[in-house]
């Protein structure tokens, strides 16, 4: 848990303000509909388990499927209307309690809450007569037939003015989500420790001979045992040449005597992601050209944290880390040639072929634009990213000596920009050689709590 102990969560307040922030920017004689996800088949009668539409937790806080949230902006303040399934004693002893729009007007801070049910009397009432409708279309094709139907009934009316212009919600709610709150920073950060502490576990457990799911299992129970129950991605766990494999989640290969793994494994908490990467060796020491590459990519990773400051732009972190890595691999001979004329020339991607990191938030690659009018982004207050650059060295690379072959090493951390500078939210994940091979020599303690 964070520093203080206490489970954060987000307060009614706190989505007032989103609700009010982001009507603010909307036309007053517009309409914006937000829906939250759907329950998703898996199998016959059996469902996945629910995971609310990140855009409709962020404006509602509300976490049940079957519902709509409407923002009115040009009524007084600003109206807010939650359609929802109403309360049903048969269906409740089966699924568990259904909020209903009685209570949720209190609990949510609504301006007025409408069963599901009555969408179809209700909903096009409110669209008749607004300039503009602001709707993701495409994300629900069930919502987008029907809000179509209503329009055309609305078209089609004698004396029509015509249809609204439909226009997506997206940039005005991707540009709200990248600046998190105090209270979505704490929700990280708990994301963050509960995820580093998964990570050390897993180191402590490692051995060669164990499967590769054993040590997603010990991530797995770590991030539940925390509360923590879904992770925000397929946890990879990938031994040898499996980590150069970038979105390797099979994990069923046996581990090996003298191989790495890469282990890219973080939770999702009460709405808010970590996203981790730690490789190590499964034996719990470093072979020589293991370490060589291992500290390129980690004197890659710090000099990119050195440069999330505000006001520099979003690609600097990214440079920093091609220039430390390309020099790591001139220096180890696995390039030749000009530092200047090989960086221009893109010689690194042949072994980093990914950017330095993305967004992080309610979404593991989380919403926000890296770009402005065409210019790099600059860093602000609020934003949190990966930071993650690797190093995978091609199997069959010839040209590369034999014992630097088939390494694939990516270390990631979770890094906020907030008023005081940075915070490295995974920082509690062992890093350095030296402290894991530590934690995994001294970790075992860990496992029996
Ligand atoms: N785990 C997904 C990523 O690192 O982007
Ligand atoms: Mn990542
Ligand atoms: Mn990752």
């Amino acid at each position: 848990m964070s520093s203080s102990g206490k489970k954060a969560v987000i307060s009614k307040t706190e989505y007032i303000r989103r609700r009010a922030r982001l009507m603010a920017e909307l036309a007053p004689d517009s309409l914006a509909i937000v829906s939250s996800a759907g329950e998703q088949l898996r199998s016959r009668d059996t469902f996945f388990p629910f995971r609310q539409d990140s855009d409709f937790l962020y404006l509602s806080g509300f976490e049940e499927p079957e519902a709509l949230l409407v923002l009115v902006p040009g009524r007084t303040q600003g109206e807010t209307l939650l359609f929802c399934r109403e309360c049903d004693a048969e269906k409740e002893m089966w699924d568990g309690p259904r909020l209903g729009p009685e209570q949720a007007v209190q609990r949510l801070g609504l301006s007025d809450a409408f069963p599901i049910g009555d969408l179809d009397d209700i909903l096009p009432g409110l669209l008749e007569g607004r300039e503009r409708i602001y709707f993701p279309m495409g994300r629900y094709a069930h919502l987008d037939r029907r809000i179509r139907s209503y329009l055309q009934n609305i078209t089609e009316a004698p004396g029509s003015k015509g249809a609204p212009e439909m226009v997506d919600l997206d940039y005005q709610l991707r540009e709200l989500r990248l600046i998190k709150s105090a209270q979505e920073l704490r929700l990280m950060a708990q994301a963050a420790e509960i995820s580093a502490t998964a990570h050390r576990r897993a180191m402590a457990r490692c051995q060669p001979g164990l499967y590769e799911y054993q040590l997603e299992a010990t991530l797995l129970h770590s991030f539940v045992d925390a509360g923590a129950r879904e992770t925000a991605y397929p946890t990879i766990v990938g031994s040898g040449r499996n980590a150069l494999v970038m979105h390797y989640c099979s994990n069923q290969a046996k581990m090996s005597d003298g191989d790495l793994v890469l282990v890219d494994a973080g939770c999702e908490y009460r709405g808010y992601v970590a996203d981790i990467t730690r490789t190590y060796p499964v034996n719990g020491r470093f072979n020589g050209a293991q370490k060589a590459l291992y500290e390129i990519v980690l004197s890659a990773q710090l000099a990119a944290i050195e440069r999330v400051q505000a006001g520099n732009h979003w690609d600097e972190p990214h440079i920093a880390s091609v220039e430390v890595i390309t020099q790591g691999l001139v220096d180890l001979g696995l390039l030749q040639g000009d530092l200047v004329s090989l960086i221009e020339a893109g010689a690194y991607q042949r072994f980093y072929m990914h950017r330095v990191g993305h967004w992080l938030g309610m979404d593991v690659h989380d919403v926000g634009d890296y770009r402005v009018h065409g210019a790099w982004r600059q860093l602000e207050p609020g934003m949190v990213m990966t930071i993650e650059p690797g190093i995978y060295v091609p199997l069959n690379d010839k040209s590369v000596a034999t014992e630097f072959r088939g390494i694939g090493i990516r270390i990631e951390d979770d890094v906020a920009l907030t008023g005081e500078g940075v915070e490295v939210l995974s920082a509690a994940a062992p890093k350095s050689v030296e402290e894991i091979e530590y934690a995994m020599r001294h970790g075992r303690d860990l496992l029996t709590r």
